[in-house]
C-alpha cells in the first residue's frame, strides 16, 4: 500500500517514514531539503496552490498528514500562514486526490482549553491560540468532508531522525549534558506518548482498515507535569539532574497563550481497538531505547 507522509522532514514524519516504510510503500514530503530520508522524498511548500505534482508523484492510498507549523509564538505572529499551512493544506490534498483516498490528520490536545483535564472526544474543542485554532479548522474540513479520515488528537515527545532538527527532548538532554540551567513547568500537565509508540498505532489502524471516520485520542496513560517529565527522562538516562529547575508557565507573559492542562483521555481507543496505550515508563523507556539507539 502506498502512503505519503507530509512533514516528513519533522520530529514526527521523520519517524513515521521510517518504521511504517518496513511494511508499505512509503513517500515522505517536508519543506526542507532531507538529504537522509530513508525513503522517496520530495522537497515541497504546503503553501503552494496546486497539489497536483506531490499527489501524481507519490500516487497514494493513504496521506498521513503530519505537517505543520508547530512554533505556537509563529503561529500566533503570522495567523494567516499558520492557517494555510495547518489547515488549507487539508482542503488542497483533498481536492487532489480521488475521493477513496483515506487521510490521517495529526491534530493536538492544543484544540481543548486549559480549563479541562484529561478530555475526551466527545469534549467540545475551544482552543487558547492560533495553532490550536489551525488545528481546529484542519479538522472541521475533514469532519464536514465525505472522504474517510482518521483525526488522531495527541501529545508527542521523541528525538529527531533528521539531523538538523531539535526539540523538547533534546533540549532537555543537551542542555543538562553541557551543565546549562533549564526551567521546565511544574504547573502544567500532559499525556506524552513517544514517537515510536505513536507510529505502532499509526500502523495498527491502517493494516486492520481502522480509518473509518473518526476522532481518536491517542497518547500516554499517565499524566505529567513536564518538570516530572525531564527529571524521570534525565534519571533514565543517568545524566544529572542539577540543572533542571522549576518553572511556571504563568511567568512566561511573552509567549503565546498555552495550555496549563494539555492532557487526553486514551481509554475510548484502548477500549474501542483493544489496546494498551504506554505508561509514563514505557514512554521514557522508548526515548530511551532510541537515544542509545
Ligand atoms: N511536537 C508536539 O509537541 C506535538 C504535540 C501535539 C501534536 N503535534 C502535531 O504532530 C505533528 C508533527 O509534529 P512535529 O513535532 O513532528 O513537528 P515538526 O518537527 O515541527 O515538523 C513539522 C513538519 O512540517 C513541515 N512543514 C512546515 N511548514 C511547511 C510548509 N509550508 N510546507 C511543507 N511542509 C511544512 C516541516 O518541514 P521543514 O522542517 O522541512 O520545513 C516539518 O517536516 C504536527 O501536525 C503537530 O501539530 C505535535
Amino acid at each position: 500500500m502506498r502512503i505519503l507522509v507530509t512533514g516528513a522532514s519533522g520530529m514526527l514524519g521523520a519517524t513515521l517514514v521510517k518504521s511504517l516504510s518496513k511494511k508499505f510503500d512509503v513517500y515522505g514530503t517536508g519543506n526542507s531539503e532531507y538529504k537522509d530520508c530513508p525513503v522517496a522524498y520530495m522537497q515541497f511548500d504546503l503553501s503552494s496552490d496546486s497539489f497536483e505534482e506531490l499527489i501524481s508523484w507519490s500516487k497514494p492510498k493513504v496521506i498521513i498528514h503530519s505537517a505543520a507549523l508547530t512554533n505556537g509564538n509563529y503561529c500566533n505572529d503570522n495567523p494567516l500562514e499558520a492557517y494555510n499551512i495547518n489547515a488549507v493544506s487539508i482542503r488542497k490534498l483533498m481536492n487532489a486526490t480521488d475521493g477513496d483516498v483515506e487521510i490521517i490528520y495529526i491534530s493536538t490536545d492544543a484544540v481543548f482549553p486549559s480549563k479541562l483535564n484529561l478530555a475526551k472526544e466527545k469534549d467540545i474543542v475551544c482552543p487558547e491560540n492560533v495553532y490550536g485554532k489551525s488545528k481546529e479548522l484542519g479538522e472541521f474540513f475533514l469532519l464536514n468532508s465525505e472522504r474517510k479520515f482518521s483525526i488522531i488528537r495527541t501529545t508527542i515527545v521523541g528525538l529527531n531522525e533528521n539531523t538538523s532538527k531539535s526539540g523538547f527532548v533534546e533540549w532537555i538532554v543537551n542542555s543538562s549534558i553541557k551543565n546549562e540551567t533549564i526551567g521546565l513547568f511544574d504547573d502544567v500537565i500532559f499525556t506524552p506518548i513517544s514517537i515510536w509508540d505513536l507510529a505502532m498505532e499509526l500502523e495498527f489502524l491502517i493494516e486492520n482498515n481502522l480509518v473509518d471516520s473518526k476522532v481518536l485520542h491517542i497518547a500516554g496513560q499517565q499524566c505529567c507535569t513536564k518538570y516530572e517529565f525531564g527529571i524521570n527522562l534525565l534519571e533514565s538516562l543517568n545524566i544529572s539532574t542539577n540543572y533542571v529547575k522549576k518553572a511556571t508557565i504563568s511567568s512566561f507573559t511573552e509567549r503565546a497563550k498555552r495550555c496549563a492542562d494539555q492532557s487526553l483521555n486514551v481509554s475510548n481507543y484502548e477500549k474501542l481497538f483493544g489496546r494498551a496505550l504506554p505508561t509514563l515508563e514505557k514512554t521514557i523507556q522508548s526515548i530511551k531505547d532510541n537515544y542509545y539507539e
